[in-house]
């Protein structure tokens, strides 16, 4: 038989799909698996993916489903999760109407739903940086132009003067984003750094959209909401999340709010087009947003313990610089190391102590800006306080062997 040898000619893809960023940490995941497969150890330390397990009470409400038709659930969410939803606010002291939220797959989508809706194609927002990494990826998602304010280390990441900030605004900006706590410092804004922010909005008539996924873990002073600004109250978009604080990350349930109409009303459109998020997890999850002290309360305890752990054990390895984290459950460290990419990496590829090492994520893939956080790498206290002693011990004499054979 004549085999046909003409030559197919294969479409490009988008700019836009290149310009997307694949994660930071791949590569380095992949190094992983390959050093367990030699019978390595390895602590993982890159991610926001808790250790702890999901409390019972989601389980024995998957079993209480009836087992009819899984259908379609109404594109802001079901009644009675939004009602969830509202009265996990409530128990915040933040009020919602049931017509102001909009349940979302994730906090991911929230943001996304967000970012599409104020922005027209790059059009800017302003970020913090070092910030949550995947708000590049949804940025592109929705063609928004991330405009990057640098914070430091120096104060623990806390927000610069507001004539700083503003040198940042131009005609195109449109909103800005702060994450409260914050992924990956940990830092949790004052009251004043927040009324700096509301005046700055209120000056240039802009959004402020805040990430609050982490509200509940704060292990030093007090958590202000932007929700707590009535006279910016059309202004503000809350973007949350059931993953961390009830430790359900895999059910996929978060939530956009705002009391201006136009907003939900918009987003709304957009959860239109995805038709509706997961029925089953949306009705496994309520339990816990209506009561939520009794959910979070023991994870955050867990979480200030490492905290602590992490912090003391930080005091004993010689040449890094840190501070104490407020909030959520990451660390920016700096290390004494020209290129923290190369001594993750090597870190992974080549060192172990006692058959064990550990995996953690180079702080680059945290900023915008380029050649920024070069010497720095973040630390998520994911493990039991053992694991996370062991783990910070391999970081101290990793450091001392690289120092010896790199610097
Ligand atoms: C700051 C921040 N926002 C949003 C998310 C997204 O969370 P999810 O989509 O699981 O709700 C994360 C996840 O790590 C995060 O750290």
């Amino acid at each position: 038989m004549e085999t046909n040898h003409t030559i197919q000619t294969v479409p490009s893809i988008s700019n836009r799909a290149q310009k997307m960023q694949a994660s930071p940490l791949r590569k380095l995941s992949a190094i992983a698996e390959e050093r367990k497969k030699i019978g390595i150890k390895v602590y993982h330390l890159n991610i926001g993916q808790p250790d702890l397990p999901t409390d019972p009470v989601f389980y024995e409400e998957l079993l209480k489903i009836p087992r009819s038709t899984v259908a379609y659930a109404p594109s802001n969410g079901i009644p009675q999760t939004i009602r969830a939803w509202k009265k996990y606010f409530e128990n915040v002291g933040i009020e919602f109407d049931e017509n102001e939220i909009i349940v979302t797959q994730g906090g991911s989508e929230a943001i996304i739903f967000a970012m599409s809706t104020i922005c027209d194609t790059q059009d800017e927002i302003i970020v913090f940086e070092p910030f949550y990494t995947n708000y590049n990826g949804f940025a592109t998602l929705a063609d928004v132009k991330l405009v990057p304010v640098a914070l430091s280390i120096k104060n623990g990441f806390h927000l610069p003067p507001a004539e700083e900030i503003e040198k940042y605004i131009t005609p195109r900006t449109k909103g800005i984003l702060i994450t409260n706590p914050s992924n990956p410092t940990g830092a949790v804004y004052t009251r004043e750094e927040l009324e700096r922010l509301v005046s700055l909005v209120q000056k240039h008539n802009l959004f402020l959209l805040s990430d609050e996924v982490y509200r509940e873990f704060v292990y030093e002073g007090e958590f202000f909401s932007i929700m707590d600004f009535e006279e910016i109250s059309q202004q503000t978009i809350l973007l949350d999340s059931a993953s961390k604080r009830f430790n359900v990350c895999g059910a996929r349930i978060g939530v956009i709010a705002s009391h201006n109409q136009d907003v939900i009303q918009s987003a709304l459109k957009f959860g239109m087009a995805r038709l509706s998020v997961a029925t089953i997890e949306q009705l496994a999850i309520s339990p816990m947003l209506i009561e939520p002290k009794k959910y979070t309360d023991p994870i955050v305890q867990e979480f200030r313990k490492r905290r602590d752990v992490v912090y003391q054990a930080l005091s004993e390895i010689p040449g890094v610089t840190y501070y104490k984290p407020e909030g959520a459950f990451y660390i920016i460290v700096g290390l004494p190391v020209k290129d923290s990419e190369h001594f993750c990496q090597w870190l992974i590829e080549e060192f172990d102590c006692n058959n064990e090492t550990v995996l953690i994520a180079p702080a680059q893939g945290f900023y915008a800006t380029e050649g920024k956080g070069l010497n720095e790498v973040r630390i998520a206290f994911m493990l039991n306080i053992e694991d996370m002693k062991k783990s910070l011990k391999i970081i101290g004499l990793a450091i001392e062997e690289y120092s010896k054979k790199f610097n």
